[in-house]
This record gives structure tokens, sequence and C-alpha cells, in this order.
């Protein structure tokens, strides 16, 4: 009986010596292992034999079939960790898009909005969005009891330092570094105590415009705003100013652009008036230029604000500022 199981041992290992693939090997299981492979079989003839021999004899054939049946696994398994390798190296197949992260639509439209002003002219400037009430405020002719600090509801930190409310401190800063000729632009962040909603975000960005020198009048702000408009919107864009008040500008005004989705005909986005309100402008407040240690009787200048988040809506016809905050790719994709 021995015989028998030696004869199966030696045949199977003889049979597998020379596999090559998993499809190879098939056959050989089905041969040895299956259901009526030489193994199975073989069992069936332990009611042949006396019954003294036949519980040794079932012993050995168990032990056969685990012994035939680990080879059979170690040898499918080799020949699946082969296949994965060729797969990994197979040089034909198609590449795979590498994921390419790409710039923020607002980041976009800074880039163009500093290009636009450094053409001009502008240099850049920064400063910092943790702000005192002095930059903030104070040296912006905007004292503690003045009435226009609530038309900038602010986040404070402690009773003297805050989130800027506008990136006007950056006028004081340059200034106080700077002696004239000044002329730049500070694009940055800004934050105020609003509620969200499809026109407000507790934080946007602006763009501060600053021009200090002899004999600076609104005629140059005019020109320049023009000139921007133009550079960003296409040359059929005017744009008028409105008388309007701000603490830090004498004269000051709003400026607008014509709608670009009507092209001034009037339309549900500029509630049929035919212009898009940009923002604030005017000549620099003489209580300004003294806060930053510049000669009121010597020089003149004008500055202006920009909402970056503005721009971009009108420029991608985005109805809603959240949606620049929320980080769905499905919409940061597009740009
Ligand atoms: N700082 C003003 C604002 O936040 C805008 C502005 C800037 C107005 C410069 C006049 C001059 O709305």
């Amino acid at each position: 009986m021995n015989e028998i199981i030696e004869k199966i041992r030696s045949e199977f290992f003889e049979a597998i010596k020379n596999v090559k693939s998993a499809a190879d090997l098939e056959p050989i299981r089905i041969k040895f292992l299956g259901r009526k492979g030489l193994v199975s079989t073989s069992f069936d003839r332990i009611a042949e034999l006396p019954k003294e021999q036949r519980p040794l004899f079932g012993k050995a054939l168990n032990e056969l079939k685990r012994e035939l049946e680990n080879a059979y696994q170690n040898l499918q398994g080799d020949f699946k960790k082969q296949q994965a390798k060729q797969v990994q190296l197979d040089l034909t197949l198609p590449g795979r898009k590498p994921f390419a992260g790409r710039k923020h639509p607002l980041l976009k439209v800074a880039d163009e909005i500093k290009q636009i002003f450094v053409s001009l002219g502008f240099t850049i400037e920064d400063g910092p969005e943790v702000e005192t009430d002095f930059y903030n405020f104070e040296a912006l002719n905007i004292p503690k009891t003045h009435p226009a600090r609530d038309m900038q509801d602010t986040l404070y930190i402690t009773e003297d330092i805050l989130l800027r409310t506008h990136t006007s401190p950056v006028q004081i800063r340059v200034m106080q570094r700077q002696k004239p000729p000044i002329q730049m632009i500070a694009p940055g962040r800004v934050y105020r105590r609003d509620t969200p909603d499809a026109s407000h975000s507790p934080f946007f960005h602006q763009v501060e415009g600053l021009v200090v020198d002899k004999g600076i009048t609104f005629a140059d702000l005019k020109g320049v705003i023009q000139a921007f408009a133009h550079r960003m919107f296409g040359p059929d864009i005017k744009v008028r100013f409105r008388p309007s008040f701000f603490p830090f500008t004498e004269p000051s005004a709003e400026y607008d652009f014509t709608c670009v989705f009507c092209q001034g005909q009037g339309c549900r986005v500029c509630k049929n008036t035919g212009w898009m309100e940009i923002s604030g402008a005017g000549m620099v407040h003489p209580n300004v230029f003294k806060a930053a240690g510049v000669d009121p009787e010597k020089y003149t200048g004008y500055a202006f604000g920009m909402g970056i988040d503005r721009i971009a809506m009108i420029k991608y016809a985005i109805d809603d500022i959240r949606i620049f905050f929320e980080n769905d790719v499905r919409f940061l994709n597009q740009f």
C-alpha cells in the first residue's frame, strides 16, 4: 500500500517540476487532487484492505493529500506574484495622468490685477492681517468715537489689536517707511463681522492703491482706474465716479464699471442700472499724511480700494462669494 502512496507522490512531484504557468498547473491539480483524482480514488480502495491495515493507510493518504495540496498552493502563489509583477512592468500601458493642482480663482485674479498695476509702474506692498487700532483706524482719520467705525464691523483680538477690516492700513505703513514718490498696491485678506450670505463673507480680499507725489490730482486717479478697467474687462468698459465719504480721503468717491453682463443696457445683475459698483477712492486726507509723517503742504496723493472677490465674481460670472471658500474641487477644477 505504501507503494501506491509513494508512486502518487513521486509522479506528482515529477509532474510539477516542469510547470511554467498557472495554466500548466491546473491539469495536474485535476489529475491528483481533483474530486476524481488519484488521491480521492485511492481513498476508495481502503475497503479492499484487511481491516487492521485500513487506519494506517487512511492516515498515510491524508498526509499525502495535505502534502500535495501545500506544494500545489505554494506553486500557485508564486505564479500569482509573478503575474502581478509582469502587470506592473507592462510598458505598453497608457500612462497615468498625474494629478496637478492649480491656482485658486482668487489667486488668478489677484495675479492679473497685480500684473496690470505693475505694468503701470506700481510696486507691490504687504502688511499684517492682525493690525493695531492705530493703523486700521486712528491713523486713517477714524478716531475712537467716529461713526465711520460702524461701517466696518470689526473682529477684535484685544481692545487695541484687531483683524484688519480693510487694506488701507498698509498705506500708513508704506508712507512711514518710504519717502514719496510712492506708487503702490497692497493686495491681501481683510475681515469683517458679517454673517455669510451670497455677497458677504467674514473675510474677503482687497487691493489697496496709493500714489503720493508732488502735484498728484484726482484726474490721475481717474486715469489709472480707467486704464485698469480697460485692461481687466476690455476697451468698452466705462468708469463713473460718484461722490461719497471716507474719513481718510477728501474728496471721496465710489466708482463703478459698466456692467459686463449687459454692456450697460441694464440687467438683473446690475439691478437695471447698467453699472457695477467696484469700490471707493479719493484724495488722501491731510490728517492721514500727518499721521504717517508726510508733509501735506508738499505732497498730494490718491488712494483707492478694490475687491478681489468682487472682480473675480464679475469676471467668472459667479453669484455667490461663499463658493470661493468651500474648497469644492468640482468648482476649483474649472479654472
Ligand atoms: N478702505 C475702503 C474700504 O474698505 C476703500 C477705500 C480705499 C476707499 C482707499 C478710499 C480709499 O471700503
